[in-house]
């Protein structure tokens, strides 16, 4: 198995090089926005707490997100690997994503980090926030709420894998294109 993360902030790129990477590499991509997202958009009671949490920019607790992923993980055991985007988001979710896999022998084997500038995020989300129907784009404060976030739980997560030497940091500003081929040249130095 082959195991990706895509980490960075809010508005960063992920979704958008993730779905360039799960077509050129073949992997299973798992959101956790995406499926908190369906969750909300189905009116489940497990959406309706998370839209709680999402509508204010704030992070969805732990167990939530480690169950959906849990249960992603072992409904996909013959993917050939997977894309993570948008979790691990706190040090708890990434010693439990290590766990996960292990049950399964398996790793994370490359962290790619978009670097963007906290003035692009801004701008980025603003301006999808005046077509996407996310209520968490169309407002300032909760963009600056959602960075915040990042910057107080989630960059740690950086760390946790910086010290197993399995970070790569992108430069995530300039053409979608140019940051995907810095993103699949160090995807193809690791893959198996
Ligand atoms: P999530 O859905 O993960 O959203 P996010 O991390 O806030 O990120 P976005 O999807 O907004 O941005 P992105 O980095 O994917 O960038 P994108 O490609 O879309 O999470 C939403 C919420 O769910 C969280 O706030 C939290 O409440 C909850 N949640 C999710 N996971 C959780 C977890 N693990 N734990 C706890 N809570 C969790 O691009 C953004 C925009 O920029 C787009 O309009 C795009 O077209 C544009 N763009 C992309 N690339 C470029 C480029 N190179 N140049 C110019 N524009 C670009």
């Amino acid at each position: 198995m082959f195991n990706v993360i895509l980490f960075g902030a809010p508005g960063s790129g992920k979704g958008t090089q993730s779905q360039k990477i799960v077509e050129k590499y073949h992997l299973k991509h798992l959101s956790t926005g995406d499926l908190l997202r369906s969750e909300i958009a189905e009116g489940t009671k497990l959406g309706l707490e998370a839209k709680k949490f999402m509508d204010g920019g704030l992070l969805v607790p732990d167990e939530v997100v480690i169950g959906m992923i849990d249960s992603a993980i072992n409904n996909n055991k013959d993917a050939k690997g997977f894309l993570f985007d948008g979790f691990p988001r706190t040090a708890v979710q990434a010693e439990k994503l290590d766990e996960l896999l292990q049950q399964h022998n398996a790793s994370i084997n490359v962290v790619l980090a978009l670097e963007v500038s906290e003035e692009e995020l801004v701008k980025r989300l603003l301006e999808r926030g005046k077509t996407s129907g996310r209520s968490d784009d169309a407002d300032k404060t909760v963009i600056r709420s959602r960075i915040e976030e990042y910057r107080k739980k989630t960059a740690v997560v950086a760390d946790h894998y910086r010290q197993l030497d399995k970070v790569k940091n992108i430069p995530g500003e300039g053409t979608v294109d140019a940051i995907f081929t810095l993103l699949s040249k160090e995807i193809d130095q690791v893959i198996l």
